[in-house]
């Protein structure tokens, strides 16, 4: 198809070529719109029909003209102010004087393949023999023009080797900035690259992260929707879905299209496209019912008057977007009044406004081709033909007006040239009777005037100032739609401060009082963190607590922070709070271990008052009663010490412990093992010729009691010089809580220190073991075994136990132990003497108690 379509650009080049004797013939006949003469012609290309049929391409014969259907009167006007400018420009005196400004005005049919063919018609002159081409000198100077980017594309693409500057209205396209690729392309219209950014400032500054796109297929869409992916991209605004209306437009697609739309939790859609494609697209969209859709509107139809019907007001009431600013054209209401079908008898394109306007046929001549009735000449312009006659803010017809003078003014910096002082080679100025286009394109460059008030230039890729109004589309008194600017998007000010909203006066869509929500997933509440859904925009996500120690103290947070140490989580994970301090206290537990000891403790002196107070019997006095009462003091001493093990941990106390307990417990079981060699020495000492007992008076047994003990004050003493035990705070148990322990200081130390107490123990029930069967009906031997297997067992226990519990449980684990044993020892030694001399007082005689009697 493509050789098809540059067909006439070959014959026009080939023409070119062949300068000597120029032979240009026309390949097909395409009349302009409007054409004036002048000194200096410039081209105007305007999509004055929105659509267009395309011609049976099956390449067996030359294909019919492409036919252009729908004529619209708001692009009409627009071709219309560039004739206003243009006469206004001529009757100046200040502005091009003694030259006039001609022009040539085609219709693009909104298409590239259209606008390729006016391109062309433009460069062309109407007929072979006025053809300037031929004849070397350029037809014309510069062309304004074309509306659509994908049209300005291919227009600047066919301009180019002539080096022709044009001035696009309408063309936002960010790809046109691109200078290497389009060197003769200006614009009067900011690039789309910031109406993308006031588009996401806006989405940001109305909180609508999850929106869907909506776009036309042509390179404004395309690029518009690149832009506005890069400009959401780490914002947190999330695109839901992309959808393109094809180009050739289908019902099938559309309403697919719809019902993504509306299935969709996205309510918010921002839609790039043009009247071209939006209107078969609302249509269907209407029919559907569908309803509650925030739009927002690209610049291309934001302020289309297609769409201002009452009908259209229930579905796209509440629209917002960003315009094109305004500005004032002087003359132009006027200008437009005075074109009708009397005073334009053979143009064609008046006699199609009035058949749009008024649905009737101005000529006469045509009526046999046409179904209209013919109009009165009665007819007048009135609000309902705001497409065409609405003046009151123009836009786009500004924009063009701007184009035509930037043309004038560039003309008259190049007429006004100084020779010897001029821009190009040599400093020389350009000839005024044959200037080159990019002679012209120089100027254009650096032109700087003020036009209504407003400062107007192109920086380095022909762009200009970006500024844009934002408006929302609100009901008017007759159920139309009408355009109200409720802010504007300034380019020129500092980020940040470029979007201003006035956010009272926006009707939103849905005649709701307050902004839509559109999000994907309601946002998370502190004590919260996002949890990404996999496969799934970072907008949608699941609210997830924050692990107990980390908190998000903000809504929406992405992660929950660590609490710093000695700090913990609050409850809803809001919050660092102090960590708890726990220690073995006066709690339940600690109370019920201390009321223990103190029992133990007291039974113990009950005990010791009761041997006082009968000493002198046979049960006290068997055995050695001084080493009962040591082993009574003793066992007090150890009830006490457990004492010492509750409370928080001070470095005295923690000093403390170990060390009064070890010696106790030594002192205890080195008694212990005293009487048991007493026992044991009595016994064999009846044997003949053993005297073992007079190595063991009572002396030779204090020096035993006192020597063990002593090997564990030792231990103990260098336990506590080499490292003694200290209080610490341990995090690690229970993260949430600070424990307040003692560390041993040296395991070696702790562990020689119980291994000493269960040597002692160990050879102690060696030694009673040994004397368990010795006669007698009172033998101690057996008790003393028994009271050792306990003890035994209870620090057996004891070691994984304490091993494995925590934190303050370590210590209860330890006061259990040491009350458990001493409780142990209490019982089995003295429980069956406290029996005989308390309940039985008739056995407590020596005969009784050496087993003589039965
Ligand atoms: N700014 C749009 C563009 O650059 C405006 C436009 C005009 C348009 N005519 C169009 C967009 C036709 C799509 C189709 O293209």
């Amino acid at each position: 198809m493509t050789p098809l379509l540059l067909w006439p650009l070959f014959q026009f080049l080939a023409a070119l070529n062949q300068s000597p004797n120029p032979q240009c013939s026309l390949k097909g006949n395409f009349r302009p719109g409007f054409l004036a003469n002048g000194d200096f012609i410039i081209g105007g290309l305007f999509p004055l029909h929105y659509n267009m049929e395309m011609p049976d391409l099956n390449c067996t014969y030359k294909p019919g003209p492409v036919r252009c259907n729908g004529f619209d009167p708001r692009a009409f006007r627009w071709a219309l102010t560039l004739r206003l400018a243009v006469d206004q420009i001529n009757q100046r005196e200040d502005l091009l004087p003694n030259h006039t400004l001609g022009y040539k005005i085609f219709d693009s049919c909104a298409y590239p393949l259209t606008g390729q063919r006016a391109a062309l018609a433009v460069l062309n002159g109407p007929a072979e023999v006025n053809s300037p081409m031929c004849s070397g000198s350029s037809p014309l100077l510069a062309i304004v023009g074309e509306s659509g980017s994908a049209q300005s594309i291919v227009v600047s693409r066919i301009l180019r080797p002539f080096r022709i500057p044009m001035i696009s209205y309408f063309s936002s396209c960010s790809c046109l900035s691109n200078r290497r690729e389009f060197p003769t392309f200006f614009r009067v219209i900011p690039s789309d690259d910031y109406q993308v950014k006031a588009i996401a400032q806006l989405l940001l500054r109305l909180n609508w992260t999850w929106v869907g796109v909506v776009r036309g297929d042509h390179e404004y869409g395309r690029f518009a929707l690149q832009g506005l992916l890069r400009e959401l991209e780490g914002t947190g605004i999330c695109v839901a879905y992309q959808e393109m209306i094809p180009l050739l437009y289908n019902r099938q697609k559309a309403l697919e299209i719809i019902h993504v739309m509306n299935s969709s939790s996205a309510r918010v859609v921002v839609v790039f496209s043009a009247e071209g494609e939006l209107t078969p697209f609302l249509r269907d969209y209407m029919e559907q019912n569908v309803t509650g859709i925030q739009w927002i509107a690209s610049e291309a139809w934001v302020t289309a008057s297609v769409f201002t019907g009452s009908e259209y007001y229930p579905f796209l009431g509440g629209t917002i977007g960003f315009g094109i600013r305004q500005g004032q054209i002087p003359g132009l209401r006027d200008y437009l009044m005075t074109v009708n079908p009397v005073t334009y008898p053979s143009n064609p394109l008046v006699k199609k406004l009035w058949e749009t306007l008024y649905d009737c046929s101005p000529s006469s001549s045509s009526s046999r081709n046409s179904i209209l009735p013919p109009c009165t000449g009665q007819e007048t312009l009135n609000k309902q033909h705001s497409a065409y006659i609405n003046t009151s803010s123009p836009r786009i017809s500004y924009n063009v007006y701007k184009g035509v003078y930037a043309i004038a003014h560039s003309l008259h910096n190049l007429i006004s040239c100084r020779p010897g002082r001029g821009p190009f080679s040599n400093f020389s100025c350009a000839d005024v009777r044959n200037i080159y286009p990019w002679q012209l394109q120089h100027y254009l460059q650096e032109v700087s005037f003020t036009i209504s008030g407003e400062m107007m230039e192109f920086d380095m890729n022909g762009d200009s100032i970006p500024s844009y109004d934002l408006i929302n589309w609100q009901r008017g008194s007759a159920g139309n739609v009408e355009f109200v600017n409720v802010g504007l998007f300034d380019g020129a000010q500092d980020p940040g401060k470029e979007l201003v909203i006035q956010e009272k006066g926006i009707v939103w869509a849905g005649h709701q009082g307050e902004v839509l929500v559109s999000v994907c997933s309601e946002s998370c509440v502190p004590g919260f963190r996002r949890a990404v859904r996999r496969g799934q925009p970072l907008c949608c996500f699941d609210c997830v607590p924050c692990d107990s120690g980390k908190i998000s103290n903000r809504t929406d947070s992405v992660d929950c922070m660590p609490c710093p140490e000695d700090y913990w989580s609050n409850a809803a994970g809001t919050r660092c709070i102090p960590k708890a301090v726990d220690f073995l206290t006066h709690d339940a537990m600690g109370i019920a271990l201390t009321v223990i000891a103190v029992v133990g403790a007291c039974l113990t002196v009950a005990v010791l008052v009761v041997f006082l107070y009968h000493r002198n019997t046979p049960v006290v006095r068997i055995n050695n009663s001084e080493l009962s009462f040591f082993i009574l003091f003793a066992l007090a001493l150890c009830f006490l010490c457990a004492l010492v093990f509750i409370g928080e941990p001070t470095s005295w106390s923690c000093m403390l412990r170990h060390t009064a307990f070890s010696i106790t417990f030594s002192l205890c079981i080195s008694c212990i093992l005293g009487k048991t060699l007493v026992v044991l020495a009595a016994f064999t000492a009846t044997q003949p010729g053993n005297n073992v007992m007079k190595w063991l008076g009572p002396k030779q047994q204090r020096v035993i009691i006192f020597s063990c003990t002593m090997v564990q004050v030792m231990i103990c003493a260098a336990w506590l010089i080499t490292s003694p035990p200290f209080p610490s705070r341990n995090t690690q148990y229970q993260r949430s809580k600070i424990i307040l322990e003692c560390t041993v200081g040296s395991d070696v130390a702790f562990w020689c220190v119980l291994g000493y107490i269960g040597l002692l123990a160990g050879v102690c029930f060696i030694l009673a073991f040994q004397a368990r069967n010795l006669p007698g009906n009172f033998n101690e031997a057996k008790y003393i075994t028994f009271s050792m297997l306990i003890f035994c067992a209870v620090w057996l226990a004891f070691v994984p136990a304490y091993v494995s519990s925590p934190g303050k449980f370590t210590t209860a684990v330890e006061i259990f132990a040491i009350l458990a044993s001493s409780f142990g020892l209490l019982l089995c030694l003295f429980a069956p003497k406290c029996y005989i001399i308390l309940l039985k007082p008739e056995k407590n005689t020596r005969q009784h108690l050496m087993g003589k009697e039965k």
